[in-house]
């Protein structure tokens, strides 16, 4: 049959509904389009919309409290734009262990086991093989035929290789020559036109594969470096895993971070670390979860993996190195694992969602199992907790959080998987938290049904993930103050506000400072939250926004990175109950304007967080009567601009305080100020 709708004829077939029907489909068309214009609100407004100055009066009540988590900033590592390899983990040389894909990076047509190597052809020759390699998870290597001595092969790092005059850097490679008159390498730092930037000499090299180490010295201060790897010899050389650490890493650790960016990453203060993801932790189809247990062990035993997001995974930041950045920055480690199936936007297997198979998944329950035992067993009575203190760490890692499962589609094939997972964990490690997750969205059925089921497994904590535009976080500040305090607490692990341009600016940071306000108002039952995603190497970025752009030699950190780390720096353990009264009663002041009060453990200070998403200033004022006595002098610190401000940076002053705190707050602000009690 035809019908004309808004003028234009459709064809369909015409059902007789009874009117509520059709009013049900009514009203839910009208609330997607409210929400719609909800959502598209932004937050800039003419300055000419406030005549008057606007005024307000904080009244703290101290005597109603409550006890909040001392968890709520953390940040969320996952090995996207990479983070990873070519990020924070420190190694210089790219695809070191030519186990590159071609599958890996379609996009990319010189991707492969060769990626990022060369070598002058007319000399030597370069191809890759794979028999009787350095060990089965590292099949390939490059196998040499040199024609004439002093020919080499070039690594060209990522994206060049930088190197800082007098610096030392640790050479380490496997090789091997069937040749009966071997010679020693002689490994370089060179420039583009063969300049020599430092150089050292390994031993001679032997018949059977066998680690060489030595450490060059940097002469210059060069951005884009390439090393150069020379058998002093003619013949047949093999040569695997070839790599190049700065000595100064975060923390010195050998097989360390990259020491800029874990520092700033530290800077925040996180109290915990979530990792390896995201969708890197369920993977793109049944063989690309993320296994743990591949990723610990001497770097040639790891299994390389290919990383979704259009790359690679060395692996050499493992779980080890996890777990001891978090150690070394005071963090809580939070391991995520996979609930027994695989990303829901799989495009490998059978498409979609796909659970492992049943008859596979006790295996799959034991290796969870025995990620606990390896972080907090006893290396006297447990094997995996023996390989934890091999590789440098007898004492545990005093794991307390796993993660199961990453914003995954709530079907029958992941709750029977889910339960398995948080049954066997439950009964083994009761003193562990399971946290479970609602699916990628803020609302919606697999929402509900993550809930649902976290409540009917008592699930003591699930994972929300929500990127929402501005106008969504202007208008659900009260998000969490209808949640049901007798069910899991939430861990908001992933969130960031998403503008057109997808950039950080005040506009973003402010409305993520809103929702942490939310955040720290509900800290009774919101325990951790984590901004998403954390790192993004320029010129390899594939999801924006993020919190830290970096390239190799500068650190490059948001607006959005600023918000996250006033709260962390700025975090309390007692919500402090108080009321804000403002001379200007409209709904677009009201929603413009938060405050929230914590008292931090150390020192008992008092510590004030107030937005002002509105173009005017705000003169503020703390009603004395039950503030109690606080010291003379205040610490204020502000973070401010105009809106599509990309680099406002947060100014600290102090405020002199004559019986009555009363500050003026900028216009599009977030302020912190710290009253010292007496
Ligand atoms: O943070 C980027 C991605 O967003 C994560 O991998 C995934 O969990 C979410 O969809």
């Amino acid at each position: 049959q035809e019908a004309t709708i808004s003028g234009v004829v459709e064809k369909g077939t015409i059902h007789k509904v009874a009117w509520s029907v059709v009013e049900n489909l009514l009203n839910a068309d009208r609330l997607k389009r409210y929400e719609a214009h909800l959502n598209a609100e932004r937050v800039e407004l003419a300055p000419e919309l406030f005549k008057d100055s606007i005024r307000a009066k904080l009244i703290i009540d101290a005597n109603k409290s409550k006890k909040i988590s001392d968890l709520l900033i953390g940040v969320f590592f996952e090995d996207i734009n990479y983070a990873a390899d070519g990020g924070l983990y420190a190694e210089k040389v790219q695809n070191r262990g030519f186990e590159y894909s071609p599958d890996e990076n379609r996009r990319d047509p010189n991707w492969g086991h060769t990626k990022a190597w060369s070598a002058d052809e007319t000399k030597i020759t370069f191809r890759i093989d794979t028999l009787s390699p350095v060990h089965t998870n590292n099949k390939h290597y490059a196998a040499l035929q040199i024609t004439e001595q002093g020919a080499g092969l070039v690594n060209e790092g990522f994206g060049g290789i930088p190197i800082k005059a007098g610096d030392k850097y640790d050479f380490s490679l496997f090789v091997r020559s069937p040749e009966p008159r071997r010679g020693k390498l002689t490994v370089r730092l060179i420039g583009k036109n063969g300049e020599v930037y430092g150089e050292a000499h390994t031993k001679t090299i032997s018949k059977d594969w066998k680690k060489h180490e030595v450490v060059i010295t940097a002469r210059e201060t060069i951005n884009d470096a390439h090393l150069e790897v020379i058998p002093q010899m003619t013949g047949r050389v093999d040569v695997d895993l070839i790599s190049l650490f700065p000595q100064k890493t975060f923390k010195n650790r050998k097989n360390g971070l990259r020491a800029d960016l874990a520092q700033v990453i530290a800077d925040l203060k996180p109290r915990f670390v979530r990792f390896p993801g995201g969708c890197v932790a369920h993977g793109n189809g049944l063989n690309n979860i993320y296994r743990w247990e591949e990723t610990i062990g001497p770097l040639e035993a790891r299994k390389p993996q290919w990383n979704l997001w259009g790359y690679h995974q060395s692996m050499g930041l493992g779980y080890y190195e996890y777990f001891q950045f978090c150690e070394d920055i005071g963090a809580e480690p939070v391991p995520v694992v996979a609930a027994g199936v695989c990303c829901q936007n799989s495009s490998v297997g059978s498409n979609g969602q796909q659970g492992i198979p049943l008859c596979n998944m006790h295996d799959y329950v034991q290796d969870v199992l025995n990620l606990i035992e390896w972080a907090n067993g006893d290396p006297k009575k447990s094997e995996w907790a023996k390989k934890r203190a091999q590789a440098g760490h007898p004492k545990p890692f005093n794991l307390k959080y796993v993660g199961i499962g990453n914003e995954d589609l709530i079907t029958d094939v992941f709750e029977e998987r889910f339960t398995m997972l948080f049954n066997a964990v439950k009964e083994k490690y009761p003193e562990i938290t399971v946290i479970g997750t609602t699916g990628p969205f803020s609302e919606g059925t697999d929402y509900v049904e993550g809930w649902n089921l976290a409540t009917k497994l008592r699930v003591p904590m699930v994972d929300e993930h929500y990127y929402q535009p501005a106008g969504w976080f202007l208008n659900n500040q009260d998000y969490y103050d209808k949640y049901d305090r007798n069910k899991a607490k939430v861990y908001l692990g992933e969130y960031a506000t998403h503008i057109p341009g997808k950039r950080c600016n005040i506009e973003t940071a402010l409305l993520e400072a809103l929702h942490l306000i939310g955040c720290e108002r509900n800290g009774d039952i919101v325990s951790m939250t984590s901004y998403a995603p954390l790192l993004a190497k320029e010129g390899y970025t594939r999801w924006n926004p993020d919190l830290i752009y970096f390239n190799n030699t500068e650190v490059k950190p948001t607006v959005s990175y600023f918000t996250q780390k006033l709260f962390g720096e700025n975090s309390g353990e007692e919500y402090i109950h108080s009321t804000l009264e403002l001379s200007d009663k409209q709904d677009i002041v009201r929603k413009r304007v938060a405050v929230s009060v914590v008292k931090g453990s150390n020192m008992g200070d008092l510590i004030l967080k107030i937005v002002n998403i509105l173009p005017v200033p705000i003169s503020f004022e703390i009603d004395p009567v039950n503030l109690g006595a606080i010291k003379q002098t205040a610490v204020k610190t502000v973070l401010h601009g105009q809106p599509d401000d990309r680099n406002a940076r947060p100014q600290t002053s102090q405020i002199e305080i004559d019986g009555i705190v009363a500050t003026s707050l900028e216009p599009y602000s977030l302020t912190v100020i710290r009253l010292k009690t007496q």
